[in-house]
């Protein structure tokens, strides 16, 4: 049986073979959401990416993702996004409706991991977010496996 950290590594290999060499941020953000949603299937219910706005640095906006329909902007600070983003530390939420200023862009969303994206230089470019219809879907794993693909997205030369 493939565990779950088996897992992370065959798609954090999978990711990374693809976007080497790239250039292009959204083709690594898009391949990112694209192959971690493969893999995980319905449990990543939603799966993708809140990018920093370069004109207005506290703020997020809809990158690449996969799932319903997203909200576009995300005030640095509000709900887990914004959480992860003012923070730089990854948010793992059992139950997003116990979650103060929580935004519920798809009611069906119960828990949620936003783990922050940093680019070559260190500095905050984006959030992955990671939606479940299930209570408490994530877990440390996934909190180490999600940590070291984002670790890769921006600096794989
Ligand atoms: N639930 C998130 C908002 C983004 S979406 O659900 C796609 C939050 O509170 O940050």
């Amino acid at each position: 049986m493939t565990t779950k950290a088996e897992q992370y590594e065959d798609v954090r290999k999978q990711i990374a073979s693809v976007i080497a060499g790239e250039t292009s941020r959204t083709a690594r953000l898009a391949t990112a959401s694209c192959l971690l949603r493969e893999m995980f299937g319905e449990r990543f219910f939603w799966t993708g990416f809140y990018e920093v706005d370069p004109n207005q640095p506290d703020m997020l906006v809809v990158g690449p993702y996969q799932g319903t329909m997203g909200c576009l902007r995300i005030p640095f600070g509000k709900g887990v996004c914004g959480a992860a983003a003012a923070t730089g530390e990854t948010q793992l939420v059992e139950d997003v409706h116990a979650f103060p200023g929580h935004i519920a862009c798809d009611s069906r969303s119960n828990s949620e991991i936003v783990v922050p994206v940093l680019d070559a230089a260190g500095k905050l470019a984006a959030v992955l977010d990671i939606d479940s219809t299930e209570f408490g879907a994530f877990n440390v794993e996934d909190q180490a496996g999600l940590e070291a693909i984002c670790g890769d997205l921006l600096t794989i030369a």
